[in-house]
């Protein structure tokens, strides 16, 4: 068994582990990355491409956003197509002159990764049997094994930046720890493809055919997304039945203006809500995904991911350079009031667009009045705009009396 000494563990190398070892790096604290799977698979996984300001800012402060400023489309609204008709939200306007930016969690993930390796700070890729020991004791630890060598690594702190799947959450212990999950009963089947954007904003779909949402990645790049029952597989969706499929969801103009091409990739993803509390055990901390899963409606994962990695980073920087643990123990706290507001949005916005197999068409009619008040009323639109762009980070501060 080989050991090694560093200040923070962290486990999982997307994209939230990857942006807490730049910032940390930035801070002079030091920090070992280690990952089951090989920095191209990380790469290969397609995911939600909405930043809210908070992820844009942390990209920033993390030094790696220059391509992002470069490459990525500002949009000031999303528009909403239900009963054959479209009806813009103009977020700018009734958020107080926030907006989101489209700019690809492949390609965040792409310029802290290269980053990391211009800095040549280590990343362990394909570890086997990776295991966190002691985060209960001041002397935490992580093993894992590589070709067949057994390792380990002595830290301060371990993070837990290894996904819904990791070991970190499975390990902490089961009396300690509360979880909250909702399964939704059908699946997003999502295609990339070069081909012009349907839209030059987002178009989110409720139609008797179940949702879709038209996205994009660039002005040559678009991502489109269908409701899916959980039974489909991917195999049985031809390009072709792709497009037929959209076009039946989309309105005259969508179906008029849309450009089909080969699909780069396509997959179906099951939608879930997923929370833990706390999230923090001892001397290891949950962030992104190990912690919460949004379903995808809204793009909320990689920005609550974000902001769990600057509450974390904050907290550890000021261990490190003020010697207090305030923020090491308000973390679990500050992070889980954003998760559950994020949580709550996604969730709404989720049984406000789709179809649900047992509800009745009294369900969809509900669907209707609410989208058609929400369309009419200031409040209704405010409601989504200043959700969609992220609730402010002292929000509870700023509570109307
Ligand atoms: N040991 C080490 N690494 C692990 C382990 C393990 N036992 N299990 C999983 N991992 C790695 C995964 O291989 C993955 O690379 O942890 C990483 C977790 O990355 P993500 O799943 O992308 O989670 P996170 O970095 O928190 O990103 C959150 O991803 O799913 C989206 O909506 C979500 O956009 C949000 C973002
Ligand atoms: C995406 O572009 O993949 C995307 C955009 C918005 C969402 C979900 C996914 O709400």
């Amino acid at each position: 068994m080989s050991t090694t000494r560093t200040q923070v563990a962290i486990m999982g190398a997307g994209p939230s582990g990857l942006l807490l070892g730049q910032l940390l790096h930035k801070a002079g604290i030091d920090a070992v990355i280690v990952d089951r799977v090989s920095g191209d698979y990380v790469l290969g996984r397609i995911r939600a491409g909405i930043l809210e300001q908070v992820c844009i800012d942390l990209m920033d402060e993390a030094g790696v956003g220059e391509r992002m400023h470069q490459e990525g489309l500002i949009h000031h609204g999303i528009e909403m197509l239900f009963d054959g008709q479209r009806h813009r939200v103009d977020l700018h306007k009734w958020s107080g002159g926030q907006q989101v930016m489209v700019y690809g969690q492949t390609e965040v993930t792409r310029d802290v990764m290269a980053a990391r390796a211009a800095a040549g700070l280590t990343t362990i890729y394909e570890a086997k049997n990776t295991a966190v020991h002691d985060f209960d004791t001041a002397r935490p630890y992580v093993t894992y094994e590589k070709d067949g060598v057994k390792h380990r690594i002595d830290c301060d702190f371990i993070a837990g930046c290894d996904g819904f799947h990791g070991v970190c959450r499975a390990s902490a212990p089961r009396s300690a720890i509360k979880e909250y999950e909702k399964v939704y009963p059908f699946g997003w089947l999502g295609l990339m493809s070069d081909t012009p954007p349907v839209n030059d904003e987002l178009i989110y779909v409720n139609s008797p055919r179940g949702f879709a949402l038209c996205s994009q990645r660039s002005r040559t790049r678009s991502r489109y997304y269908l409701q899916v029952p959980l039974t489909h597989h991917v195999e049985d969706w031809s390009d072709d039945a792709f497009w037929q499929e959209l076009k039946l969801r989309l309105d005259e103009k969508g179906r008029a203006d849309l450009v089909t091409g080969p699909s780069l990739e396509k997959s179906i993803a099951p939608l879930r809500s997923f929370v833990t509390e706390p999230m923090r055990f001892g001397r290891m901390f949950l962030a992104g995904d190990a912690a919460h899963i949004v379903p995808p409606t809204g793009a909320k994962g990689l920005n609550l991911a974000a902001t769990d990695v600057k509450y974390l980073f904050d907290a550890l920087r000021e261990y490190y350079q003020d010697k207090s643990e305030a923020g090491i123990d308000g973390y679990s706290q500050k992070c889980l009031g954003r998760v559950w507001r994020a949580e709550r949005f996604s969730w709404w916005f989720t049984q406000l667009m789709h179809r649900f197999p047992d509800d009745g068409e009294i369900v969809a009619k509900f669907q209707h009045a609410e989208l058609e008040y929400l369309m009419y009323s200031e409040a209704g639109q405010r409601t989504i705009a200043e959700n969609y762009v992220g609730l402010p980070l002292d929000f509870a501060s700023q509570r109307l009396m």
